[in-house]
């Protein structure tokens, strides 16, 4: 397996996790000095230095392995590469974008294209993406479809990442809502309402967020309503040119951010609900992403084409995988 942009803040936490599925893995990016940095103790013989603009040298590097993980965002500037190249070499891709316009290409463009070839696309196996795709997926159960799937999303703090700074920059007016069974701009004027969020975040004012998961779930469940909403603390960091970026807090570089994602999938005045909590929103990256890997892997090339997280086999024993260590969980009805 083989992790490009490794050295990033989230390629980090996803390296960390492939290891401890029992993955080796090999680590590539752009800066020789910053891979040596980010692992130092790491044999030279698992580095890798490589540009996204040679698109041979990039093929044969992809080649060395059976599956890369793209963790070098903005997509936006290194999804077409390596999904080229991927092909080319005839591996697996999984990404960890948070950006609806990488991923609904990856599901529009690419995924015939992988499917053809045998293999498999998944973006967005990461918080924004997987975990309401999961979430819905798993609750959805026996309905063949829905009438709403409503995402809400607290998180007690957000210090973003460089990465994620430039990645807000990159997509600025590029972002979409699903209504009405298509993808369409965002209302000029945000929506708000209150929301009532499990302990400890209770009671919150929320704004309508346009994220990854309403592009992963629409991808694959009948449903012409995605909205999405997050509480406005985060946001109001996140915009803010002075929120520092996060600081680790325990010996596996979490910070001690919380976030918590409760999912309300409706159908003929039912409703049932999911939530996933956890620490650190970078961190739970990982597993999510390693997770996404070895479903890919482990199918032996039954999982073809640009599949979201809540597509690669059961969904709910993809979210217990994780329950262990990373997330707390509540299928609560
Ligand atoms: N979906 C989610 O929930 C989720 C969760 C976490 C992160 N993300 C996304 O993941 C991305 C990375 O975030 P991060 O926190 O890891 O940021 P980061 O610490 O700044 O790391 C970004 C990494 O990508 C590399 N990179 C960026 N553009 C590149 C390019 N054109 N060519 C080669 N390498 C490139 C950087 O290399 P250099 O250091 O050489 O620039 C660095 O290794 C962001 O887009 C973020 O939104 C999404």
């Amino acid at each position: 397996m083989l992790v490009y942009g490794a050295a990033g803040h989230t390629g980090r936490f996803v390296v960390q996790a492939l290891r401890e599925l029992g993955h080796a893995v090999l680590l590539a990016g752009r800066d020789l000095g910053k891979l040596h940095a980010a692992f130092p103790d790491a044999p030279a013989d698992q580095l890798r230095v490589q540009g996204l603009g040679d698109a041979a040298a990039l093929t044969r590097l992809l080649a060395e392995s059976s599956l890369v993980v793209n963790c070098a965002g903005p997509f936006a500037d290194s999804a077409p590469q390596l999904l080229q190249a991927a092909l080319q070499a005839g591996v697996h891709y999984v990404d960890v974008s948070a950006e609806q316009p990488t991923a609904r290409e990856v599901f529009g463009q690419w995924g015939e294209r992988y499917a053809a070839a045998g293999l498999c696309a998944a973006p967005a196996a990461a918080f924004y993406g997987a975990l309401g795709d999961l979430l819905a997926t798993s609750v959805l159960g026996d309905w063949p479809d829905a009438d709403a799937i409503e995402v809400h999303i607290a998180l007690d703090s957000w210090h973003p990442t460089e990465g994620t700074r430039k990645t807000g920059q990159r997509n600025a007016g590029r972002h979409v809502v699903y209504a009405n069974g298509q993808f369409q701009a965002p209302p000029a004027v945000a929506p708000r309402k209150t929301w009532a969020f499990a302990a400890p975040f209770g009671e919150q004012a929320v704004v309508g967020f346009s994220s990854a998961d309403a592009v992963t779930i629409a991808h694959h469940v009948r449903v012409p309503d995605v909205p999405a909403w997050m509480n406005e603390t985060p946001l109001t960091e996140l915009r803010a040119a002075d929120t520092p970026a996060p600081v680790a807090v325990d010996p596996s570089g979490r910070s001690a951010q919380r976030f918590l994602v409760e999912v309300v999938v409706r159908r003929g005045g039912e409703a049932r609900r999911a939530s996933a909590s956890g620490q650190d929103i970078y961190a739970i990256t990982g597993p999510l992403a390693a997770q996404a890997v070895g479903r890919i892997l482990a199918a032996g090339g039954a999982l073809t084409g640009a599949l979201s997280a809540g597509q690669l086999g059961d969904a709910r024993s993809f979210l217990q995988a994780l329950a262990l260590r990373y997330l707390q969980l509540d299928f609560g009805g």
